[in-house]
């Protein structure tokens, strides 16, 4: 079976690399070898054995009838989804790891896909290596999933992890992590959030079944945690993780991306450094969990081969994917419960006096603050009460 590549990068050229690395055993899987015949990128790689394989043009690749699964492993929206659309137009299978892809059309790709009678396949979009797309649109559907919460992004997981080992502050982490090649050089996508918040969205849209639109989510980064944040958390015994969460709500989902504190018996304490882990509450399965590499060359790659094979293992069917374009209302993240904690310079009397019973938390060599939780209440409940108290330096969720 003859695949191309578009986007030469780290991950396409680690599917390269994983399809040669197994070659035998992708073969007897998929039941036929899989051979890479053309690579879609603007540049050359000479010297690269891909070299005699390179175009530049995306329809040589749409109109190459012996092509049957093209990979997309470009990223964004532009100019990936005109390509993509025209390769399901031609009757090929898409396999693809671009999140943002997925989140902004993953709907509109599959019904394409189903007309043409393809495969839109994006394990790889969320979790890299972990598979967590299979695992909810195929394996969970006996239940109603109820959560789902998870490490979603390794470059901030990383840092965090780092920040509560070595006492540091978010910058010098950033440029460690930079320095690592966990982090890009414009980190914003990650370090605010945003790269969270399109994997919530596209794993909330296949719970769901409809189109969560990742715009809708409240999305906090971890930008503005600070090494004193992280002395408090030690001090309560937990650990700040970025976590994106997605909980069933009447019959709509609530979802928010933010960075929470946690303490050791949560699930998703242990999850450090570039790990992943999403954690599934199902009504009737109850918890699971699904941890692994979740970025990365070869385990993103390995999921983007899972896909061709599964591609292959099907090459003359749809497999349903349930996930319509229609959108889903989100609740209002104002009415979800947290609880929350709170670093202030306020007096504890006016703090008592609006939030009532809380615990009050003091950091070793932290002056001229003091930090508390509070109980449970809504979003909406907490805004309203800390613009009477005012005098707040820091909130961060309590899980
Ligand atoms: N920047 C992403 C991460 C890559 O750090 O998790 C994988 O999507």
């Amino acid at each position: 079976m003859k695949a191309a590549i578009m986007g030469y990068g780290t991950i396409g050229s680690g599917v390269v690399e994983v399809l040669e690395t197994n070659r035998d055993m992708i073969a007897k899987r998929a039941g036929e070898a899989i051979e890479v015949k053309s690579v879609l990128d603007l540049r050359e790689f000479e010297g690269d054995p891909i070299h005699d394989k390179i175009v530049h043009d995306y329809q040589v690749i749409a109109e190459d009838k012996e092509i049957q699964i093209v990979v997309e492993t470009m990223g964004g929206v532009e100019p990936a989804f005109t390509f993509v659309k025209a390769m399901l137009e031609a009757g090929k299978h898409v396999v693809t790891s671009n999140k943002a892809l997925v989140a902004d059309k993953g709907a509109e790709l599959i019904a394409l896909a189903k007309q043409h009678n393809v495969n839109f396949l994006f394990e790889a979009s969320v979790g890299g290596g972990i598979p967590i797309i299979r695992n909810l649109s195929h394996c969970l559907t006996a239940d109603v999933v109820e959560e789902i919460t998870g490490i979603l992004n390794g470059t901030t997981n990383y840092m965090m992890t780092k920040m509560t080992l070595e006492g540091s502050e978010f910058d010098d982490v950033l440029k460690d992590a930079q320095e690592k090649g966990y982090a890009e050089k414009d980190p914003t996508a990650d370090v605010e959030g945003h790269d969270a918040c399109r994997k919530i969205a596209i794993l909330t849209s296949l719970v769901c079944g409809q189109q969560v639109d990742f715009e809708d989510i409240h999305t906090e980064g971890i930008t503005k945690i600070s090494a004193t944040d992280i002395k408090y958390a030690g001090a309560m015994g937990r650990a700040i993780k970025l976590l994106a969460t997605s909980r069933k709500s009447g019959d709509t989902y609530s979802a928010m991306v933010a960075p929470c504190l946690l303490a050791p018996e949560h699930p998703l304490y242990s999850v450090n450094d570039v790990f992943n882990a999403v954690f599934v509450h199902g009504n009737v399965l109850g918890d699971a969990m699904f941890y692994g590499s979740g970025a990365g060359k070869l385990p993103t790659a390995s999921a983007v081969v899972a896909d061709m094979v599964e591609c292959a293992q099907h090459s003359s069917e749809h497999i349903p994917l349930e996930w319509k374009a229609n959108k889903l209302t989100l609740a209002d993240y104002r009415e979800t419960d947290n609880r929350f904690f709170v670093r202030t310079t306020a007096e504890e009397t006016a703090i008592k006096e609006i939030f009532g019973e809380v615990t009050f938390v003091r950091a070793e060599g932290v002056t001229g603050e003091m930090g508390f939780l509070t109980e449970a209440m809504t979003e909406g409940a907490y805004e309203e009460k800390v613009a009477r108290l005012g005098a707040v330096i820091q909130m961060i969720r309590v899980k």
